[in-house]
């Protein structure tokens, strides 16, 4: 509602999604999945939101947007992924707007490898498990929730790293990997989705850098000028996404609107 006080004083045009009514799941609690939750508040009131996170929410924390209701997923668990899927038959239809923003970079002993002697398989399965194999395995916990006859929007985070095409520096195996494996996989899924949900568009997002735990380590070299704050982040991909169609569906998009090559 604040969006449409402000926007009358503004005369800015209303978000597209001032209308619309259902549900919108977020994938993932962290510093783009909390700014997405905030903007998607003021742009589609008429949108329950949720957010499916693997950490705990504590009950100090700041309430991140009125109404969200918020569960427990861990995308990496087939237990969580049933435990989704039965939620999304249950409470979430019609499921509107799905946007997945889980990922993995740095956790623990894991970082991003500099050279091939640090390659190693359990690295690789974890970073494919949140990266890759994620989105698509959420998409088909929560598909039966999605309407055939009403547009649906399935975004996920990729990356600019993921792109084969565009890889000039080397390093970061597993995370380049899995991110261009998410690519190939929601790009398969966004033609199936052609002939099943025919309103469906699938989009995978390059955020741009953005000050979140993921990129901290590596953003000393990053200009303030292409350092992204998570709000601002958030109004990116959703202006963005609010250009998007079925027509479009299956594209690997910059923030700015630019295509990315696979
Ligand atoms: N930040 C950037 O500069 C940047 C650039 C390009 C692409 N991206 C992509 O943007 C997306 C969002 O990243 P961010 O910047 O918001 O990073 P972030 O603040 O670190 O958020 C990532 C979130 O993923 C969650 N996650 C990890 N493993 C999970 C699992 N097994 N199940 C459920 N959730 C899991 C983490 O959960 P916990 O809170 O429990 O740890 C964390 O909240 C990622 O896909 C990232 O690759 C980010």
């Amino acid at each position: 509602m604040r969006h449409q006080a402000s926007a009358a004083m503004t005369a800015e045009p209303l978000s597209p999604w001032n209308d619309w009514s259902g549900h919108a799941l977020i994938v993932g609690g962290g510093g783009i999945g909390r700014a997405l939750l905030q903007q998607l508040a003021i742009r589609a009131p008429g949108l329950q939101l949720w957010c499916g996170q693997r950490r705990e929410a504590t009950a100090d924390e700041a309430p991140i947007a009125a109404g969200l209701q918020r569960f427990r997923l861990d995308v990496s668990d087939d237990d969580s992924l049933q435990e989704l899927r039965q939620l999304a038959m249950a409470r979430l239809t019609p499921l509107r707007l799905v946007i997945y923003t889980a990922g993995l970079l740095h956790e623990g002993p894991l970082t991003p490898e500099k050279r091939l002697s640090q390659v190693n398989r359990h690295d690789l399965e974890r970073s494919f498990s949140v990266n890759a194999f994620g989105p698509l395995l959420v998409a088909q916990a929560v598909e039966a929730a999605l309407p055939r006859d009403q547009p649906v929007l399935l975004a996920s985070l990729s990356a600019r790293v993921g792109s084969i095409g565009d890889n000039q520096l080397g390093g970061w195996y597993a995370y380049r990997a899995a991110k261009a494996a998410q690519n190939q996989l929601l790009a398969t899924l966004a033609i199936e989705w052609r002939r099943r949900l025919p309103q469906a568009c699938v989009s995978l997002l390059h955020p741009g850098t953005t000050e979140t735990d993921l990129s901290a380590p590596f953003r000393s070299g990053v200009p303030a000028e292409r350092l992204f704050s998570p709000e601002r982040a958030a109004i990116q991909l959703l202006d963005l996404l609010e250009r998007q169609s079925a027509a479009k569906s299956g594209r690997f998009l910059a923030w700015d609107g630019s295509t990315i090559p696979w």
